[in-house]
């Protein structure tokens, strides 16, 4: 096994690249080193660094934007270094932290290295560090990248071991992360890539998905039963992978029996790792894998066996409008270079195939690049973490795309709002409010309604609500029993809303005796479940730290006027039929189908949302009712100076 391994990981197109690796890192400061997906730069250079001796002298950490990817290739690198997962090789990522005294290789997510990073600004701890998938663009990675180019500046001042720095992307596009670093050095590993042929669609598609099972069941139903090749599809989040996943499985039948099986298989983060796993595996004997997968598929994972990608040509990212203060997930058109990133994906082991269900004109009209996330997302966490870190002059902080100055003053108005920050004049200070805020893994928001709970007495409650809101969902809804989960629910329909519901659930789901079955038969996710305990045990954790007494009160008013505390500015009021318009922005939003008060009749008049999503309208996901009179107890300045709706007459 050990001797395969060894085999394997000396057949890696980056293996002869491995000296000069080695050497260059060595005496450059800053290196970028660009190779194909599937090159090895993840999973090999770490340990090249750890096998030549240099974590001796510190921690190799590595970055990776999405959890799934550090946990998945923390796993592969231990097994190849013989040692057990959290010995030498490890990985950290929020709310779960799996190292040890003895851990030489880090692997984690972007945002916890940047949470570390407020305790130790000068990460001494690290000898290396390696931001993976620098071409992402995460916002996390571009504050890193200033946060680690200023700590090595720092370390050098003070006769401190160099911090030596490693940027690894799988695009070519590296003369801004060069010029940024002091013209570093650039290393190419030379790739695998076989020639791929493109096909787009004649006519610009409706309906993606549909189109989508469509060329999968062509492609399985038109090849000859014998010839190999597994599909990867590319589509946007979990809900249109179970869907898509469920039809396929029903299609399966269509087959007649002598030709060759197809394994369906999902990829998103939030699936658990021994699911995860299965996509690495060989298929059974006659058997095709074809692969549901978000844009972890892209660059972040490789997989072996793919002949055929079929790229939806859309992707879920985040988005925010500063005017309006509306943080949104939405499904957009992906970038050229995110097309050609897929498309690659089916010529590393032979000639591919790419099935681009868009037009080519629809194509030459995508963006070049993908815009940095740090120029369409909401920067409050990232400026609480600037401002805990020391950095207090955030307009010059070397950014390598400079934010928009609407989002980071939106981002600044927030934390005033949420008491984290005050502002005199020109300098900005950290309340001890705002100090305390930053503790926790958490947004502002979420962090500054769990710090309310202390006036309110109801900490317990809320470190329980709060960690509800962590995780994904909490309910489970397979697509072909959404009536029966419903009808299995409805015991736990709360008229207050969603928030009060999720609470009433965690009380069930703590009193019953067998939890597995208890969730299998309430339509609850078990597994999601069991993260929320932890989390749990977690942010008690970090209350205790923070020395906050552990009061306990679950009076329903209560809680939602203490969510409210962090979410004042997401509240909206009923106009007609459903529609609703936000009360600050006068934005028309919409009650999830998800939730709870989606059919109430009639609609609530005011109510609270801690979530946004935006598909084909903007929709509240997780909604509770509130008394608008709340609001001028709760934020007395802002509702009495900017509100000017008919909500005071009530
Ligand atoms: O980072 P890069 O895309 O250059 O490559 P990598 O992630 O280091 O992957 C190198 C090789 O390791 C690939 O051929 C993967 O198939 C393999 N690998 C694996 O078998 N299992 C994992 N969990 C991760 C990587
Ligand atoms: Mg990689």
């Amino acid at each position: 096994m050990a001797s395969s391994m060894e085999a394997q990981r000396k057949s890696l197109p980056i293996y002869s690249a491995r000296d000069r690796l080695i050497r260059e890192i060595k005496t450059n400061p800053c290196c970028i080193v660009v190779g194909e997906t599937g090159s090895g730069k993840t999973t090999q250079i770490p340990q090249y660094l750890h096998e030549t001796g240099l974590s001796k002298k510190g921690l190799i950490g590595i970055t990776q934007p999405r959890r799934v990817a550090a946990i998945s290739i923390a796993t592969r690198v231990a097994k190849e270094q013989s040692v057990s997962l959290g010995a030498e090789v490890g990985y950290a990522v929020r709310f779960e932290d799996c190292t040890g005294p003895s851990t030489k290789i880090k692997y984690q997510t972007d945002g916890l290295l940047l949470r570390e990073a407020i305790q130790d600004p000068l990460l001494s701890r690290y000898l290396v560090v390696i931001l993976d998938e620098a071409h992402e663009r995460t916002v996390h990675t571009d504050v890193l990248f200033g946060v680690i180019k200023g700590a090595q500046k720092e370390r050098r001042e003070r006769h401190i071991k160099l911090l030596r720095i490693v940027i690894m992307s799988a695009t070519l596009d590296t003369s801004s992360y060069s010029n940024y670093f002091n013209n570093a050095k650039v290393l190419y590993i030379q790739g695998r890539q076989y020639h791929v042929n493109v096909y787009y669609t004649l006519k610009p598609q409706s309906d993606y998905i549909h189109s989508a099972i469509t060329t999968v069941l062509q492609l399985h139903g038109e090849e000859e039963s014998g010839e190999n090749g597994d599909i990867l599809v590319f589509l946007t989040g979990q809900d249109e992978i179970e869907s898509m996943l469920h039809t396929l499985i029903q299609c399966k039948s269509l087959f007649p029996s002598h030709w060759k099986d197809m394994m369906v298989l999902p990829l998103f983060s939030a699936l658990p790792s021994a699911q995860q796993q299965k996509v690495f595996q060989k298929p059974p004997p006659n058997t095709r894998k074809v692969i549901l997968s978000t844009n972890i598929a892209e660059t972040s994972l490789t997989l072996s066996g793919v002949k055929y990608v079929i790229d939806t040509g859309m992707v879920k990212g985040r988005g925010y409008n500063p005017l309006m203060g509306l943080d949104l997930l939405l499904v957009q058109p992906i970038s050229k270079a995110q097309a050609r990133q897929r498309l690659g994906r089916a010529g590393r082991e032979s000639e591919g195939y790419c099935y681009r269900l868009y037009t080519e004109e629809s194509f030459l009209q995508l963006e070049e690049n993908t815009v940095p996330e740090i120029q369409r997302c909401n920067l409050s966490s990232v400026l609480l973490q600037l401002l805990a870190m020391g950095i207090k002059d955030i307009l010059s902080f070397e950014f390598m795309d400079q934010p928009p100055e609407e989002s980071l003053i939106a981002a600044l108005e927030e934390l005033v709002l949420l008491k984290a920050v005050n502002k005199e004049e020109e300098t900005l200070e950290l309340t001890p409010l705002g100090k305390r805020m930053s503790s926790f893994p958490l947004s502002p928001s979420l962090s500054s309604c769990l710090l309310a709970s202390v006036d309110y007495d109801c900490v317990v409650e809320l470190v329980t609500l709060v960690s509800l809101l962590s995780v994904d969902t909490v309910l489970y809804t397979p697509t072909d029993g959404r009536e029966k989960a419903d009808l299995a629910r409805m015991k736990f329909f709360c008229p207050e809303g969603d928030h009060l519901m999720l609470m009433k659930i965690h009380k069930a789901y703590q009193t019953s005796n067998e939890k597995k079955s208890w969730c299998h038969d309430n339509y609850i996710h078990a597994r999601n479940m069991s993260t929320v305990q932890d989390i749990r045990k977690q942010l008690k954790e970090i209350c205790r730290q923070n020395s906050l007494q552990l009061t306990s009160n679950n009076d329903g008013e209560r809680l939602r006027k203490t969510l409210l505390c962090g979410f004042f500015r997401n509240v909206a009021e009923h106009v007609r039929d459903g529609k609703y318009l936000t009360v600050l922005s006068r934005q028309e939003v919409f009650i999830h189908p998800s939730s709870c008060l989606f059919s109430v009749t009639p609609p609530p008049p005011f109510v609270m949302y801690t979530e946004l999503v935006h598909t084909t309208k903007c929709y509240m996901r997780m909604v509770s009712v509130i008394d608008p009179k709340w609001l001028f107890e709760i934020a007395p300045n802002y509702f009495h100076k900017t509100m000017t709706t008919n909500m005071i007459q009530d």
